[in-house]
């Protein structure tokens, strides 16, 4: 099973504030959800309540403490190694973030589809530091201008862990 992290991260590593995204990026919306349909995402609880439910679909496995934890066409998991060990029957899953969960998962994953926006916003929440020399490479990176449905520039980034199989064969069962 590939692990493939998908984040928009700003140039000064915000990802969040206040439990909100600090930009309107309608292009980083909809390439979320094209990557992602059809397929498990993982997300934190904090994730999954700025979010509000679950998004269709896709199999949601929100990751929580609270074993009384309960929302509609939610997998609940205890840790990020049960949210992995209940989707691991698929080809690919998406860590959906937040950070909390990012840093989980950035040394077990294969793949970072990010979405670099060119800004500096005021946030609470970065995405982990991780080194692009030796554990990260960058395969392939899209620019993009701001326009009227999209707040800030941003570039498309693919990175795959440094020795990594390009193209990895998923693993059944
Ligand atoms: N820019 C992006 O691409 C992006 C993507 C996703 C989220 N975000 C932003 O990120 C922010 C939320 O991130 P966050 O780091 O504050 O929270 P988070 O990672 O979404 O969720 C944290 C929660 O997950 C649970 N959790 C984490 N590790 C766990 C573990 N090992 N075992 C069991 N439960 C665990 C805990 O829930 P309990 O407290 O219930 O135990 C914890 O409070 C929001 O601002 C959101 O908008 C941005």
């Amino acid at each position: 099973m590939k692990i493939t992290i998908i984040a928009a991260v700003a140039d000064n590593g915000v990802i969040g504030n206040h439990g909100q995204l600090p930009w309107r990026l309608s292009a980083d919306l909809k390439r979320f959800k094209a990557l992602t349909m059809g397929h498990a995402m993982i997300m934190g609880r904090k994730t999954f309540d700025s979010v509000g439910k679950a998004l269709p679909g896709r199999k949601n496995v929100v990751v929580t403490h609270n074993r009384d934890f309960a929302a509609d066409d939610v997998i609940t998991a205890g840790s990020l190694e049960s949210a992995l060990m209940l989707v691991q029957g698929d080809d690919i899953v998406f860590i959906a973030g937040g950070a909390e969960i990012y840093s989980q998962a950035l040394h077990r994953a294969d793949e970072m589809l990010l979405t670099r926006v060119h800004a500096e916003p005021e946030g609470d929440v970065t995405f982990p530091e991780f080194d692009d020399v030796n554990e990260w490479q960058l395969v392939d990176s899209e620019h993009f201008e701001a326009d009227d449905r999209n707040q800030y520039p941003y570039s498309f980034l693919t990175y795959r862990r440094v020795g990594a199989d390009l193209h990895p064969v998923a693993e059944s069962g």
